[in-house]
């Protein structure tokens, strides 16, 4: 029997933080053992809120070499970058023209944007149909993400279920994939005790140096009435049980200096490995490149496959 699959993927927007670590990353890796894997990097979707070419060239190589530092091995996970593979813009195109205006406006993302009456652009209000073409090319069973990415997995399990109704002639054609969100991981807080966000600035870089984790924790706000600083045991919990936590919590009731600084230690001990590996791939840019572009050729055979088929569904399919 063939392995069940997983595929998500991670915008090339910026830094990688440790709530993308605990949130998404890490399952990747852990399901890596027993799935066939697709891990991408959403660099069309980044698009939409950066446009500078010299950045995204710099947030492409620096998420590959996170992705391989944290323990994606290209021999179990095929690991490729949106833009190599142009059946994912051409997908996104047909959902465009069975989904209607009124659902794309209950998206979260942008319902947000215009709540803050920011100026859209039509890649923010298209996103879920991009990212619904980005998962259901690949069929996967299981797509694991954090809690914000919940309503995209909805929207594509939505898309697939429509086409498939209106072109169910021979069979379905998109497999319905389930989220995967681990309960504990599917908001990781951050510095300030919001959901852990590049836009908000209140995040822990996944390979921080020492002097930044350091500032990063010293931040992390702290509510005087409370015995516990709520923060930062959120935080601290991600890298050690409540078992360990609570009776040193307890002995250090309202020392929150102290606290901070055992989480800097923890903290520093869990990424102080993780940065070195990733110094290791850093060495050679162009071997890591090279396993970006050959997972893009991979990709690219499983996804144009998906893409005949849908042509021939649609009926553009002529010679
Ligand atoms: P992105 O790039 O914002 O985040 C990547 C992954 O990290 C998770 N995550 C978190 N999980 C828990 N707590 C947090 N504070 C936290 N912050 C981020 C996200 O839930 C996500 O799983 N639209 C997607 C990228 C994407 C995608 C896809 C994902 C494009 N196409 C197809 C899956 C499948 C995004 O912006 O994630």
């Amino acid at each position: 029997m063939s392995k069940k699959v997983i595929l998500s993927g991670i915008q090339s927007s910026g830094r990688a933080h440790i709530g993308n670590y605990f949130g998404a990353m890490k399952q990747f890796v852990d399901l890596s053992e027993t799935y066939d894997c697709y891990i991408f990097i959403a660099d069309y979707h980044a698009l939409h809120s950066l446009q500078n070419p010299k950045e995204m060239k710099e947030n492409i190589t620096n998420l590959l070499l996170d992705y391989l530092a944290v323990g994606l091995d290209p021999k179990k996970v095929t690991l490729f970058k949106q833009s190599d593979v142009s059946e994912h813009t051409e997908l996104c195109w047909i959902f465009d023209t069975i989904t209607t205006m009124p659902y794309l406006m209950r998206a979260h993302a942008f319902k947000d944007a215009e709540a803050k009456n920011k100026e859209i652009v039509v890649g923010t209000f298209n996103y879920p149909m991009l990212q619904a073409a980005d998962i259901l090319l690949y069929s996967p069973d299981v797509v694991p993400v954090g809690q914000d990415q919940r309503q995209h997995v909805e929207i594509s399990r939505d898309t697939a279920e429509k086409f498939n109704r209106i072109y169910g002639q021979g069979g379905q054609t998109f497999k319905i994939p389930e989220p995967l969100i681990m309960d504990a991981v599917a908001v990781v807080p951050g510095t300030d005790g919001r959901k852990m966000s590049k836009s908000y600035g209140n995040t822990i870089p996944l390979f921080a140096e020492y002097e930044e984790i350091k500032k990063a924790v010293m931040s992390i706000v702290t509510d005087s009435s409370e015995g516990v600083p709520k923060n930062v045991y959120a935080i601290h919990s991600l890298i050690r049980s409540a078992v360990e936590l609570d009776p040193i919590y307890k002995s250090k009731t309202g020392k929150y200096k102290e606290l901070k600084e055992l989480l800097i230690e923890d903290l520093e001990k869990f990424i102080a490995p993780l940065r070195e590996k990733r110094k290791a791939f850093e060495k050679d840019i162009p071997k890591a490149l090279a396993i970006l572009k050959a997972g893009g050729e991979k990709a690219k055979k499983v996804a144009s496959a998906k893409m005949a088929e849908v042509r021939e569904k649609i009926g553009v399919q002529v010679y």
